[in-house]
């Protein structure tokens, strides 16, 4: 075992918290494209806009019928996808941490809990593509996307009785994919905004997965982590902000490579190391 583990393991026979952070490169072993990577999503772009202008609300007010292909179209790749040994790998820490375990998660392609995570302790701060809700938030719901609804082809449109299943079923606005877009805040209601920030405060240990830390709350959570003196890893095959947040700090460990490579045997040395000690 890595000695530098040793305040990991620690925390979790002194019954310390643990969270952990996760972003697309935990799905990237799964077949879905991370945002910025070679074919990243941000990267490719689509046929007529750039995807950073789809992402957003200004553009779903005016062309509905232009943002909803996209999500669709990313939602069925997400769907065809299997978790994979780095998500089945945090089911088992949850297992054995229980309460003291909390999973804050970019991801919007749902693995986390298809892998059997409890939607109790994911925090799922982008939103989850998933699900709808109104887009005029006449109320909180959120629903799936109903059967029936089309499967565009990248760059492709909506069939034609798309827009009628895609009607919001109280007040008949349209619905929206459930995602933090680029012009929108995180909130505590539909992102979990303050419970990410409070289990950051709390956590005794912090392991960061397969994010550059693009994203304002994930950066805020690593600041705050290690400004209480959390341990911190970071699994990555490149240099990001979050390697450089633990190679800072004197409990920190950087673990370079893929996350379904590192985080099995990670999590089976903080689960046994701990139980052995
Ligand atoms: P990015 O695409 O920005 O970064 C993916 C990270 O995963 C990079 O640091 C890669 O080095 C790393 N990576 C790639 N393959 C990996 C593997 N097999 N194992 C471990 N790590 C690997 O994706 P995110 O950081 O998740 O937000 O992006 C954050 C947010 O930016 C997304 O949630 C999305 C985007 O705008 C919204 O849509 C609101």
């Amino acid at each position: 075992m890595n000695e530098n583990l040793r305040p990991a393991l620690d925390t979790i026979r002194n019954g310390g918290r643990v969270a952990v952070l996760t972003g697309a490169g935990i799905s990237a072993e799964s077949g879905i494209p991370t945002f910025r990577g070679q074919d990243g999503y941000w990267t490719v772009g689509s046929r007529e806009y750039h995807p950073q202008e789809l992402a957003t609300w200004a553009m779903f007010s005016r062309h509905p019928e232009r943002v909803w292909p996209w999500y669709l179209y990313r939602r069925s790749i997400c769907a065809n996808a299997q978790p994979n040994v780095g998500h089945d790998a945090l089911v088992r820490l949850e297992k054995h941490l229980r309460d003291r375990f909390t999973l804050i998660t970019q991801n919007v392609d749902g693995l986390h809990i298809r892998a059997g995570n409890s939607l109790e302790r994911t925090y799922e701060i982008h939103g989850n593509l998933h699900r709808r809700r109104c887009a005029e938030s006449c109320c909180p719901e959120q629903w799936a996307i109903p059967e029936g609804v089309s499967t565009p082809k990248r760059n492709g449109t909506l069939a034609n009785d798309d827009p009628a299943l895609l009607r919001c079923p109280r007040c008949d606005a349209w619905t929206r994919p459930h995602v933090l877009w680029f012009d929108e805040c995180y909130d505590e209601e539909k992102y979990r905004y303050e419970s990410s920030l409070n289990v950051a405060v709390q956590a005794d240990l912090l392991i960061v997965v397969g994010t550059s830390g693009a994203t304002n709350l994930p950066m805020q959570v690593g600041a705050i982590a290690a400004r209480r003196g959390a341990a911190i890893i970071d699994i990555n095959p490149t240099e990001n902000p979050f390697s450089q947040l633990a190679q800072r700090i004197p409990s920190g460990v950087v673990l370079t490579g893929s996350a379904g490579t590192i985080l099995p045997t990670l999590v089976d040395h903080l689960i046994h190391g701990s139980d052995d000690a």
